[in-house]
Formats: structure tokens, sequence, C-alpha cells
């Protein structure tokens, strides 16, 4: 189950990214916005990053405007790793070495053709499992531990 969620720089290509999903039968989960109104991107990033770690969900995709901050605003709940691509080869490196498990795009940076080139890339590309890459991980999670109240 993916979770997706926009502000409404984002809207537009959720729309897009929700008729692909449904073309392809990928079952998702929809946190809005659902209809063009402006809202603020910190809202959304933290449903969708939350979807994520409770288990709900086993990716997200967030959108807003650029990406920038609907990103910035998921990576500050642990356990997320929410990454920002703008290309196909940062899709496939985000889930190979960086165990991404949520996709950031910019609706108002792509078009839908890329974008939806860049969520197949990612859906599909597993992590690579390989220990130097674990560890970088791992000590990601001991950031989080040092950082938390
Ligand atoms: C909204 O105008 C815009 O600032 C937002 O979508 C996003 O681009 C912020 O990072």
């Amino acid at each position: 189950m993916i979770a997706i969620g926009s502000d409404h720089g984002g809207y537009e290509l959720k729309e897009a990214i929700m008729s692909y999903f449904d073309s392809e039968n990928i079952e998702y989960k929809d946190f809005g916005i659902h209809k063009l109104e402006a809202v603020d991107y910190s809202d959304v990033g933290v449903v969708v990053a939350n979807a994520v770690t409770s288990g709900e969900c086993d990716l997200g995709i967030i959108i807003c405007g650029t990406g920038i901050g609907i990103s910035i605003a998921a990576n500050k709940v642990p356990g997320i790793r929410a990454a920002l691509c703008t290309d196909t080869y940062m899709a496939r490196m985000a889930k190979e070495h960086n165990d991404a498990n949520v996709l950031a795009l910019g609706g108002r940076v792509l078009g839908i053709g890329l974008a939806l080139d860049i969520v197949k890339t990612f859906i599909e590309t597993p992590f690579s499992q390989e220990s130097r890459h674990q560890n970088r991980i791992d000590k990601i999670v001991v950031i989080e531990e040092q950082n938390s109240k």
C-alpha cells in the first residue's frame, strides 16, 4: 500500500499518479488534498510520513511545488528517509543505496511523463542489502536517537 499526499503545488501531479496507480491496479491511500486549495505542505508531509512509520503503508509519495518543503517536513519524522528525486537515476539510488521509504516530487518541476517514470523506478527498485549501505543507514538511526527529546 502506497501513501500519497500533496499540497496545492503538487495536486495536479498527484491526480496523474493516482490515475496511473488505478490503471495498474496499484493499491494506494490518498491523504489529500482532495481539491485544489492552498494548504501547508508540512501538514501533508507529516500525515504521509506517519502512515509509513506506523506500518499502515509500505511507501509514501509526497508532492509539493518543488518537493523541497514537504521532504524537509517528512524527514523530521523518525524512521522516515524521504528522497527528493528529479530523475530516474536518483529514484533508483534512493532505493538501492538509501532504502528510502518516501519519494518526494516537485509538481512544478517535473513533467508528468518523467514523474511517472520516477515513481515506477522508485516502486520497482529494491534495497541492495549490502552491508556498507545498511551501516550508513544505521548511523542515521543513531543520529535520530541522539537528537530525540
Ligand atoms: C507553495 O506555494 C510552495 O511553496 C510549496 O508547494 C513548496 O514548493 C514548498 O517547498
